[in-house]
């Protein structure tokens, strides 16, 4: 009984949350128009709050500032984030990203590693676009050839500045959506990593021994705030 009523409450907060949402646009754009620089996005991304909807990234701080830093350099045209969850990477993303960028989230709905997101949490991401930007949301088994087969046709032929892999954290999960994706980015694009920092498997999977086998093979940048916290850091390979 208590598991029917918890459901039924979820249900009713998930139906607020969307009716809510174009509200939600409107604080977030405000607050964002405020920012000076890249801390400050992060920061707002941490603490946007409004009536329930958040939208925190799970990245370090000073892990994501950098890897924001290394992109606004050469603003990315063409993004794939594959594991969005709340939205607060693919928020940032789309701060750096060219004015003219198209922006993929892929995201498996409860999905492993933290558990995806509802349809209408797709139409808010997609209300993260700033000037002709163009945000697009795929919720789907990045794993799916169906689903590759959605991303090609969304990119209609330009190659990927930065893949973003945080989804299927299993280290078969991680080596799969590099395969199956790096081989559409560009000569010269990024691909990141979140949790390279070896830690227990529940939390970062396989991600460090791929990250391992990876790293000697190219240039690869590593943004870690600590090599002993067990869990996160960023790593960026260069194709
Ligand atoms: C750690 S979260 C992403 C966090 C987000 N990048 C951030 O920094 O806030 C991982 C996400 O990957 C998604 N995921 C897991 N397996 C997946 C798969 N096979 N295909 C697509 N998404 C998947 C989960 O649903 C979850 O939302």
């Amino acid at each position: 009984m208590k598991s029917i009523l918890k459901t039924v409450e979820a249900g009713f907060r998930e139906r607020f949350r969307s009716t809510i949402a174009p509200l939600a646009t409107r604080a977030l754009r405000q607050a964002a128009a405020g920012c000076q620089g890249l801390e400050d996005y992060v920061t707002l991304a941490a603490r946007f709050r409004f009536l329930g909807i958040r939208i925190a990234p799970l990245q370090v701080p000073s892990e994501i500032i950098p890897l924001l830093g290394l992109l606004a350099r050469d603003p990315p045209k063409t993004v794939l984030e594959i594991g969005t969850a709340k939205g607060g990477s693919l928020f940032l993303f789309s701060r750096v990203a060219a004015e003219d960028a198209t922006l993929i989230s892929l995201d498996l709905p409860h999905g492993p590693f933290g558990g995806g997101y509802a349809a209408w949490r797709g139409r808010f991401y997609r209300s993260f676009a700033r000037a002709r930007q163009q945000i697009e949301s795929v919720r789907a088994d990045s794993h799916a050839r169906t689903t590759r087969d959605r991303v090609r046709n969304l990119l209609r032929g330009a190659p990927i500045d930065f893949l973003f892999i945080d989804g299927d954290h299993r280290y078969e999960g991680v080596r799969a959506d590099f395969e199956d994706y790096s081989p559409l980015v560009r000569d010269g694009g990024w691909v990141g990593f979140h949790d390279i920092v070896p830690g227990p498997e529940r939390g970062v999977g396989g991600v460090p021994r791929f990250w391992a086998e990876l790293k000697p093979t190219g240039r690869v940048e590593e943004f870690v705030a600590d090599w002993g916290q067990q869990a996160a850091g960023i790593g960026v390979w260069r194709k």
